[in-house]
């Protein structure tokens, strides 16, 4: 992929203006009106943070596994800080959120929306625990670091399939073989996060010993309810 870089001032959310743009184009912007997370929550979107869309083509079925494409290339890219992947997409550093990812499809393309805690830590109404990098990577240095990764991860995906992505997203991966809560849009669940599975799903298996496939959700960990 030979990515052409857009730079705004202020948009409402580089997810939206990135549907204006050909696959193989990177939105960049300082501020965000109007950021947005997973299930229609607010990303505040404070000043010096980093706010990126690609976009890709669309894969077809395998498009939903771009999630992990974008979340193993994020950890890549940050090779310097012990980061952590929480299933299925968010990037941790000590513990506490440091990126976001949110992935939209569209008829012919897939978005991959990506907030990066640079400078700050939001900490108004936030779910989890929430981290930053405190200014110590150089803004530039990480765009073209993570859009150089994600442009190899997801090469990657289209010619060896999904395994080498999962390998390296298992090596990041937090709470495998742990006791977690998976709040999914209509219940809660509870139980071991078995394995993740080839096709990407966590394997939970309940306490009556039933195993449940989640493809959907946000995971919290039961010692530390804020995630
Ligand atoms: C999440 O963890 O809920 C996903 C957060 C994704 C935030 C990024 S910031 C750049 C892009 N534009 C948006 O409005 N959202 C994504």
């Amino acid at each position: 992929m030979n990515w052409k870089y857009y730079y705004f001032k202020e948009v409402n959310s580089t997810n939206d203006e990135a549907l204006n743009y050909p696959v193989g184009s990177v939105i960049i912007a300082q501020k965000q009106t109007a950021g947005r997370g997973r299930y229609g929550r607010q990303w505040l979107s404070e000043d010096g943070n980093l706010f990126l869309s690609a976009v890709l083509p669309d894969y077809g079925n395998d498009s939903p596994l771009l999630t992990f494409v974008a979340a193993v290339s994020v950890a890549d890219s940050l090779a310097d800080f012990p980061v952590r992947i929480k299933w299925p997409n968010d990037i941790l550093l000590n513990g506490g959120k440091l990126a976001g990812i949110l992935l939209e499809r569209t008829d012919d393309k897939v978005i991959i929306g990506i907030g990066i805690n640079l400078v700050s830590a939001p900490t108004q109404n936030m779910l989890y625990r929430t981290a930053s990098l405190n200014g110590k990577v150089a803004k530039e240095d990480l765009i073209m670091k993570l859009t150089a990764n994600l442009a190899h991860n997801a090469e990657l995906l289209a010619q060896d399939g999904f395994a080498p992505i999962r390998d390296k997203w298992l090596k990041y991966a937090v709470g495998i073989g742990e006791t977690i809560r998976v709040s999914l849009p209509n219940e809660t669940l509870s139980g071991i996060f078995e394995s993740f599975t080839p096709q990407g799903a966590i394997s939970l298996k309940q306490a009556n010993n039933t195993v449940r496939l989640i493809t959907v959700g946000d995971v919290f960990f039961e010692q530390n309810k804020k995630g």
